[in-house]
């Protein structure tokens, strides 16, 4: 039977990426993010799930104003990366898992979450920078990966109530998949950011260290932040955060902390990391 051992929550700033592919991680104003994702990394390296759900958002790189689809499932063998503007990041392409895609598909559509399903897409920034925060510059990425495409750009998003029931629906589809895999889910996104207007540059530190804190102790008070307070409360971007609740329902309510990391800024966005573990 498939699995979630464990669920992954970080920040998925361009710049973070860039400085991977351009070798500057050592430099001073990037070596105290990167430091801290060490830990993280070690610990993927032995978790070693076959599988990771990533949930992330579009930033009008597969999808434009022309079709913008709430809830997006890639059930494709593979996926590019998008190019946002100075063509393609050289990372490697990622492998999907259509027969585990194609049964997430079924299972939450039957179950009442009206999926896009999505056979080609590039994927920008909002996929890969996660991907190069928890697993470096690899050859190949060390598991297949499902991508799961929220919209949060264009208002309105879906609730944060909603995609963390999301979250508990992708659950019970995984635990009804007869191969044994383990499975690891990401939320990303986030954290607190604005990039636009009178505020931009907006950043709240408490705001962030109660959500990351929330997320382990009470997930169903966050479940039910407005999207107003988190506009409010955590910049126009901050919204992003609602990802994070889909990978917190897929996990067991009783699901432990193991580790976190909160660095301030990364370009315009206070940058967090957390791995949380099923029991
Ligand atoms: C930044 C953060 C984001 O989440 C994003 O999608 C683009 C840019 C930033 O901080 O620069
Ligand atoms: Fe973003």
């Amino acid at each position: 039977m498939a699995k979630i051992t464990a669920g992954v929550g970080t920040s998925h700033v361009p710049a973070i990426g860039a400085a991977v592919d351009h070798g500057k991680t050592a430099e001073p104003y990037w070596e105290p993010l990167f430091s801290g994702y060490e830990k993280a990394r070690q610990w993927l390296a032995e978790a070693k799930p076959d599988v990771a759900i990533i949930v992330f958002n579009d930033h009008a790189s597969a999808f434009s104003l022309e079709v913008i689809p709430t809830f997006a499932l890639g059930v494709g063998a593979q996926f590019q990366p998008a190019d946002e503007g100075y063509g393609p990041r050289r990372v490697p392409p990622v492998e999907g898992h259509p027969e585990l895609a194609w049964h997430l598909a079924e299972s939450l559509i039957l179950d009442e979450f009206d999926m896009t399903i999505v056979n080609e897409m590039p994927v920008d920034h909002g996929l890969t920078v996660p991907l190069s925060i928890m697993c470096g510059q690899p050859e190949r990425w060390p598991f297949k990966v499902i991508p799961l495409c929220v919209n949060v750009i264009q208002y309105p998003p879906p609730t944060g109530s909603r995609c963390y029931q999301l979250g508990k629906a992708i659950a019970a589809a995984v635990e009804s998949f007869a191969e044994d895999l383990n499975v690891v889910v990401f939320g990303t996104g986030g954290m607190s950011h604005q990039l636009q207007g009178e505020r931009a540059g907006l950043i709240n530190e408490e705001f962030d260290r109660d959500f990351l804190d929330g997320l382990t102790a009470d997930p169903d008070a966050l479940a039910q932040i407005p999207h107003v307070d988190y506009i409010r409360r955590a910049g126009s971007e901050g919204v992003e955060l609602v990802m994070w609740m889909v990978m917190r329902g897929a996990l067991n309510a009783d699901a432990k902390e193991v580790y976190r990391h909160y660095h301030v800024p990364a370009s315009n966005t206070a940058a967090g990391l957390i791995v949380l573990e099923n029991g």
